[in-house]
């Protein structure tokens, strides 16, 4: 068809008044921007690891909510598979969000097999990850890549440091108890080499499936072997049961209890009294005392009616980070190079303290000794200043 014999095409459709606002063709950029960011959430819901799910879930839409629910501009659409800690599934789920759902970016997850699984995906098909739990040590490790970053630990960080604070008190003989898997092989690996560095003599190990709570017979062990002090690695609904065990069965004035800080965080409320007085190591604490700390702590109550937990920080600074990434790229995520440039150099102004991004995408960030006091995990000091993970087997 012609558009008249001087008349092009724009000048024949603004004539014909199709074309209003001058040349206000949408770009491709421009449809781009309208498009929502597709945010892939795999994470436990069901399972003794379900409460972390949902605080992570919680703290990530938080800081989305923050920033009025949308980043550099752009809507955020959330996709979500609820991974039941099982590492078997774990290939097919995350499938489901990077194939099916066609995401933009995965978050996820809490579990450390189940991380193994979305590791190898996300590296194969290059799809920007962020942990927000998992301290797999490979993903930030042997396995790390250019398109995962972690917000949360690697399994060695916050247990590392508990091996000298022991050590330092004059403990010489430790039994670790912890769930047979990735993530309680590498945190009493993690206790055990900080332990004996610091001079501590020996570490006896002793582990239960996961996700199994049955203690009894691994109490009675302990009791007779009778060593100076337990360090644990358990979290979620197991810790609240083995605190709940350990002092019934009595052994809580014999042979101090001690841990990474997941054995008591979220499942005080859960406990009444038989956590108190453990002494553990996070990255995390109550009774900080920064502005930035309570702002986030009654931002979160507001909303969801609970406390946060050290899980829900983990997923409000995911938000955090992955917003300093699109705004790098002011709001065009396909523009991976910028947004991961940003990603890297980022500084998190996070509730529980700033904290800067390892060459291996880890957090490097203070570990706090706390101290189970009410119904607090209550920081009683610095166990380790800004602790950066060794990334062992790291090529990036
Ligand atoms: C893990 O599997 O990596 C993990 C799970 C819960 C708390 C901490 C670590």
């Amino acid at each position: 068809m012609g558009f008249g014999r001087n008349l092009n095409r724009r000048q024949f459709l603004a004539q014909a008044g199709l074309l209003t606002a001058g040349a206000l063709l949408p770009t491709r950029f421009a449809l781009a921007q309208m498009q929502k960011i597709r945010i892939g959430l795999m994470l436990p819901y069901t399972g003794t690891y379900a409460q972390l799910g949902v605080a992570i879930t919680n703290g990530f839409k938080l800081a989305v909510a923050e920033r009025g629910g949308k980043l550099a501009g752009r809507e955020i659409e959330y996709f979500t598979v609820d991974d039941e800690s099982e590492p078997a599934k774990a290939p097919e789920n995350t499938n489901k969000l990077v194939q099916r759902d066609r995401v933009d970016v995965l978050v996820g997850t809490v579990h450390s097999g189940v991380q193994m699984g979305m590791v190898k995906i996300a590296k194969e098909a290059g799809t920007l990850m962020i942990i927000p739990n998992a301290g797999l040590d490979a993903a930030t490790g042997a396995l790390c890549a250019p398109n995962i970053f972690r917000t949360s630990f690697s399994n060695w960080q916050p247990s590392y440091p508990m091996g000298k604070v022991l050590a330092d008190r004059g403990v010489k003989n430790v039994v670790t108890l912890a769930w047979k898997y990735g993530a309680g092989e590498e945190a009493t690996a993690g206790f055990s080499e900080g332990f004996i560095k610091a001079g501590g003599k020996s570490v006896r190990g002793l582990w239960v499936p996961f996700p199994n709570v049955e203690f009894q017979a691994l109490l009675t062990e302990i009791a007779s072997i009778k060593p100076d002090a337990v360090f644990v690695f358990f979290a979620g609904g197991g810790a609240a049961k083995f605190i709940k065990d350990y002092a019934a069965a009595g052994l809580r004035k014999q042979i101090p209890l001690f841990g990474s800080g997941f054995l008591t965080d979220g499942v005080l409320d859960a406990v009444d009294d038989a956590a108190q007085g453990i002494e553990t190591t996070l990255h995390y604490g109550d009774g900080l005392d920064t502005k930035r700390d309570r702002d986030f702590r009654s931002a979160y109550s507001k909303a969801y009616k609970s406390d946060p937990d050290v899980y829900a920080v983990q997923g409000y600074d995911a938000a955090l980070l992955l917003a300093v990434g699109v705004n790098a790229a002011k709001g065009d995520i396909t523009k991976k190079k910028e947004m991961i440039a940003a990603m890297e150099n980022a500084k998190i102004d996070s509730p529980r303290g700033t904290w800067t991004m390892s060459k291996a995408h880890n957090p490097i960030q203070d570990i706090y000794l706390r101290k189970v006091v009410g119904r607090e995990n209550k920081v009683i000091g610095v166990a380790h200043k800004a602790l950066a993970d060794p990334a062992r087997g790291c090529k990036m």
